[in-house]
């Protein structure tokens, strides 16, 4: 049984895109679902992505928009098997750009790679490599365990706890955490928008007879968006997020 908590989160319009076909949009929801968002992460001691939406969103996932907030910022991690950043820092055209975004917020960032650690000057300035591969096929079995043990060695570098973690992205990462049952709790978040495409999807690739099914925890409303919480087991005893 694991003690640590993974959650997942993601933004979607009506028809299921987590971005539209572009791959470059941002913000589908509201400012006021942006703002619960913030709250959320203020729940937890890290949040995680994949290299792309770091790369491509310039991701800072910090609580900057919950302005009570006191405690320390969450730890930001980014899930990079293919070693992007190490790529993007070695690129002249791209690399001062991406370690000003590295550096951005006052916390620790890590990133867990495939083993091409960044040769960058003052990459190790409160940012950590951890080397752990972890497959990102959605039938991959290991994934939890994975991830589990890169995280242990994220704890032991960085010297903070890591027992809970939101993950915000992209579709591959949610994807195959979502396909793994590899997660405890799950926000959706549902923008009144259509866009069609098909690239940026959560794609479980399943029939009704082995659908994956959840639990409904709470619904709640901020401007025109609306935010399914739910839990992946129904013996857990999970309660609303906002209290
Ligand atoms: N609406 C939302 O809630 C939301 C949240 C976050 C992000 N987004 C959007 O999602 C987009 C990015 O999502 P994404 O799904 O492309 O990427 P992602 O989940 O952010 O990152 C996936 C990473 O895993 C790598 N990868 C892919 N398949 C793999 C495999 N089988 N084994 C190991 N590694 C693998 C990818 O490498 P490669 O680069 O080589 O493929 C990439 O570096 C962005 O445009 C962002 O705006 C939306």
């Amino acid at each position: 049984m694991n003690k640590r908590k993974i959650d997942l989160k993601w933004a979607q319009t009506l028809d299921g895109q987590l971005c539209d076909d572009s791959g470059t949009s941002q913000w589908i929801t509201s400012g006021s679902e942006l703002d619960y968002t913030h709250y959320i992460r203020s729940k937890y001691q890290g949040i995680l992505v994949g290299a792309s939406t770091f790369l491509i969103d310039k991701a800072q996932l910090t609580v900057r928009r919950y302005k009570d907030f006191q405690g320390d910022q969450p730890v930001r991690i980014i899930l990079d098997p293919r070693d992007r950043v190490s790529e993007a820092l070695s690129n002249p055209s791209q690399s001062a750009m991406v370690f000003s975004m590295l550096l951005k917020g006052k916390r620790p960032t890590v990133i867990i790679g495939g083993g091409a650690e960044p040769n960058y000057p003052g990459f190790a300035n409160n940012i950590y490599y951890v080397n752990q591969p972890i497959d990102l096929s959605i039938d991959n079995t290991r994934l939890r365990s994975d991830l589990e043990t890169a995280l242990a060695k994220a704890e032991k570098l960085i010297e903070r706890d890591l027992s809970s973690i939101l993950v915000e992205g992209g579709p591959r990462v949610l994807t195959s955490l979502a396909n793994q049952g590899a997660f405890d709790r799950l926000f959706v978040s549902v923008a009144p928008k259509l866009t069609g495409g098909y690239k940026f999807r959560i794609e479980a690739g399943r029939n009704l007879r082995d659908s994956i099914n959840f639990e409904l925890i709470d619904v709640s409303v901020r401007e025109n968006d609306v935010i399914f919480e739910y839990q992946s087991n129904k013996d857990q005893a999970l309660e609303r997020v906002y209290q």
